[in-house]
């Protein structure tokens, strides 16, 4: 989507979106807008209300935004007109950015209406967006100099909207050779190094854990290594690292699942997650270092696929015996955790995924589970999300839980075996393979990464952890 800042409305033609904080609703002063005026009782700039009139060649669209709003509700009701409202936009749309909106606000709004674009008919026949149209662009009228906050949340929409896509297209499409060559082809745009082991040279490498998971699939795994070095780096510069899980479908293995198979093309979120991230921050060109893993695989039954017994090795040289081989996404995080640590050593870890339903069992569809044992991350990963509508809350990672990971066979084993506890356990599972890192902090977002809401019928992705991860990336860098 293209901007264009404009000083008024002379000589402007079509749809003008205006946005309004709420005034007291019988206040006798009309809201006036452009010489049209709304009489405040049925309009005063109520939360989530809308009003249009159509005066001067024009259809004025007044957005109620409620007394305050936040960054998330903001983007939400910009959505919404953009993805509801559709059908009256045209060729030519205004923006009035009202004066007191924040450079996060403008972000908010923009990103909003870029998000309004997405689609979920992949398949289906449908005319563009009309904001996606060649030619098209966004007339921005603002007092305040705002091009900075447009261009960015451009770029934080642009990146969500690949990843919504990554994660709503079905398995048969998005398998972990398309990861791989998403990677390559975002690297090569935006500026970041890709390298993939395939599964000769994981064999080499020794990711015993990570091929254990895709033995039983036609589809070859892929491990995704992805480097991002900002321009001017001196010894100040910090070096992140980040891990995502990348199960392209996961059917439970031999351990069949016998509820929510359906949705388990979402199984891949926290990869996209780390994907959508490597894309926004070297689009944003953030002055720090970043260092990606992404192991992705099919957790698929077949005579090939690993049982449940089985005992593995990884590549940190940790025996692992198989209680479930639906436990599988912490097998693949386990190399791709120890990979990054040994060879790349970097400050700071962060792994994200879709790991248990029992995450979802404990906070729904609204908070991720967080877990460190560095309080300093803990609160910055926290407000990252909070000032963006991200939210995680803490669980712990005590001692007391690392017997649900002993095995009697093996130095750990991969599951519990009992129906409690089971988004600490995995957590446990992880912390096991991360060296005792000072600065690592675990993502588990079953619950948000994948969800209902007004945009669809169906459950569909929602790109939770892209602007979450550079939001706290971008923080750390000042
Ligand atoms: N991919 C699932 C977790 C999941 C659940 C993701 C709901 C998205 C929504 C994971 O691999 C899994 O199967 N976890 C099991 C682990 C159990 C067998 C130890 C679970 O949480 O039930
Ligand atoms: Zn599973
Ligand atoms: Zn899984």
């Amino acid at each position: 989507m293209k901007t264009i800042t404009i000083k008024n409305l002379e000589g402007f033609s079509g749809t003008i979106l205006i946005p309004v904080f709420e005034t007291y609703a019988k206040s006798l002063v009309p809201i006036e807008f452009h010489g049209v005026a709304v009489p405040s009782k049925v309009f005063y700039g109520k939360k989530d209300s809308h009003y249009v009139v159509e005066k001067y060649d024009c259809l004025h669209i007044f957005i109620g935004l409620g007394k305050a709003i936040d960054y998330k509700d903001l983007k939400t009701i910009f959505r919404r007109i953009s993805s509801k409202q559709k059908e009256s936009f045209g060729s030519n749309v205004a923006l009035v950015l009202p004066e007191q909106f924040s450079a996060e606000q403008v972000e908010a709004t923009v990103s909003g209406l870029l998000l309004g674009t997405y689609d979920l008919g992949h398949f289906k026949k449908t005319e563009n967006h009309p904001f996606l149209n060649d030619g098209f662009k966004l007339s921005i009228i603002s007092k305040k100099e705002t091009d900075e906050a447009v261009l960015k949340a451009i770029k934080i929409a642009t990146a969500q909207l690949e990843i919504l896509n990554l994660v709503d297209l079905p398995p048969n499409v998005v398998n972990p050779k398309y990861l791989s060559n998403w990677a390559n082809e975002s690297g090569k745009k935006y500026g970041f190094e890709v390298e993939t082991l395939g599964f000769e040279a994981s064999k080499k490498a020794g990711l015993g854990a990570f091929l254990s998971v895709g033995k039983g699939s036609e589809n070859e795994p892929q491990f995704v290594i992805m480097n991002y070095v900002p321009e001017n780096t001196n010894a100040k510069t910090k070096h992140i690292g980040l891990v995502g899980k990348g199960i392209t479908f996961d059917t439970g293995g031999l351990n069949i699942k016998t509820t929510g198979m359906l949705h388990m093309k979402c199984d891949m979120a926290g990869g996209a997650a780390v994907f959508g991230a490597m894309q926004l921050i070297a689009d944003l060109k953030l002055p720090v270092k970043v260092t990606a893993i992404v192991p992705c695989a099919e957790n698929s039954v077949d005579a090939k696929s690993f049982l449940p017994s089985d005992v593995i090795h990884s590549y940190s040289g940790t025996s692992i015996e198989i209680i479930d081989t639906d436990a599988e996404g912490r097998l693949v995080l386990a190399d791709g955790l120890s990979y990054l640590i040994k060879n790349f050593k970097p400050e700071y870890v962060i792994d994200i995924a879709t790991l248990t339903g029992s995450s979802v069992g404990t906070f729904g569809y609204e908070c991720g589970a967080l877990f460190t044992n560095n309080e300093s991350i803990s609160k910055k990963l926290q407000e990252s999300g909070d000032a963006i509508g991200e939210r995680l809350w803490q669980l712990p990672l005590w001692e007391c839980y690392k017997s649900d990971i002993e095995s009697d066979i093996a130095d750990v084993k991969n599951y519990s075996g009992k129906p409690v506890a089971g988004a600490i356990s995995a957590a446990k599972f992880l912390e096991y393979f991360t060296e005792e890192h000072k600065a690592w902090a675990h993502l588990d977002i079953a619950g948000v990464a994948f969800g209902d809401d007004e945009f669809a019928k169906s459950k569909h992705a929602t790109a939770y952890g892209v602007h979450l991860l550079t939001k706290f990336i971008e923080n750390l860098s000042h």
